[in-house]
């Protein structure tokens, strides 16, 4: 059975002391046992979300991250520097990253090896733009950004792989892809996944993203290959994401 995944994330939201209050307000009112809870901060608010989610089930995960140990490069943070305050997560290749920072299927894979190289569960995102669902060439487009993002991934290490469907269109916008729109994919995904690695597919979360609401979230988690949720705007107030958390 593949435990289920809600993810918070913050994107470029919150201060520490917002950060903080959000988690004395959530309290243990996300602590499932069958279900695994998670907020993805950004890197300045992960170390005191990491002790102040002491003693309840939240786990925590950043953004992004560099895929070199250390060196020259001004304004990064390292996979082993992540590891240093204990997370449980990192988000690879959102699509705002690919979009506005340049991130390559090349990149993301070697974030993907390095993430898994420390101990932090990667979450790979993947997911097409409106323009190519309109094309026909989601499938394709997703298989592609899913082989290059596994390559190398052993199969050792590949259920500590969480993916996140995203597509495009649907983040932000208040458009959710259809429960059934995002289980199509999702399967197709975990397909790719088993061309390379057989039945370990099915030990794959598979989490779907973009405009997830407490209103749509059961929905979504009721289809038959869709693991979890990533979620950005409707996880910053404490209420919904506790509800999030808690769908049934
Ligand atoms: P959204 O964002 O829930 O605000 O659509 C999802 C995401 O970008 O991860």
């Amino acid at each position: 059975m593949r435990k289920p995944i809600i993810a918070g994330n913050w994107k470029m939201n919150k201060n520490i002391k917002e950060a903080l209050e959000f988690v004395k307000e959530v309290g243990t009112r996300a602590d499932r046992d069958d279900v695994e809870a998670v907020i993805c901060a950004p890197f300045l608010q992960l170390k005191d979300l990491k002790e102040a989610t002491k003693g309840t089930k939240i786990k925590v995960g950043a953004q992004n991250m560099h895929y070199e140990t250390s060196g020259a490069f001004t304004g990064e943070v390292s996979a082993e520097m992540l590891q240093e305050i204990a997370m449980d997560y990192v988000i690879i290749g959102h699509s705002e990253r690919r979009e506005y920072f340049g991130e390559t299927n090349e990149t993301v894979n070697k974030k993907v090896l390095k993430a898994l190289q420390v101990g932090i569960n990667p979450i790979l995102c993947c997911g097409e733009t409106l323009e190519q669902r309109e094309a026909g060439v989601t499938k394709d487009h997703v298989k592609t950004q899913i082989l290059a993002g596994l390559k190398d991934v052993t199969k050792e290490d590949l259920a500590k792989v969480v993916v996140a469907y995203e597509p495009i269109w649907a983040i932000g916008t208040g458009k959710t892809a259809t429960a059934e729109q995002a289980n199509d994919v999702i399967s197709y995904i975990r397909e790719v996944i088993a061309s390379v690695y057989g039945d370990l597919a099915n030990e794959v979360r598979i989490q779907y993203g973009g405009s997830v609401k407490p209103a749509n979230v059961a929905e979504i988690m009721g289809q038959s290959d869709i693991d979890g949720a990533l979620v950005g705007g409707a996880s910053l107030k404490a209420d919904d994401y506790v509800a999030l958390v808690n769908f049934k």
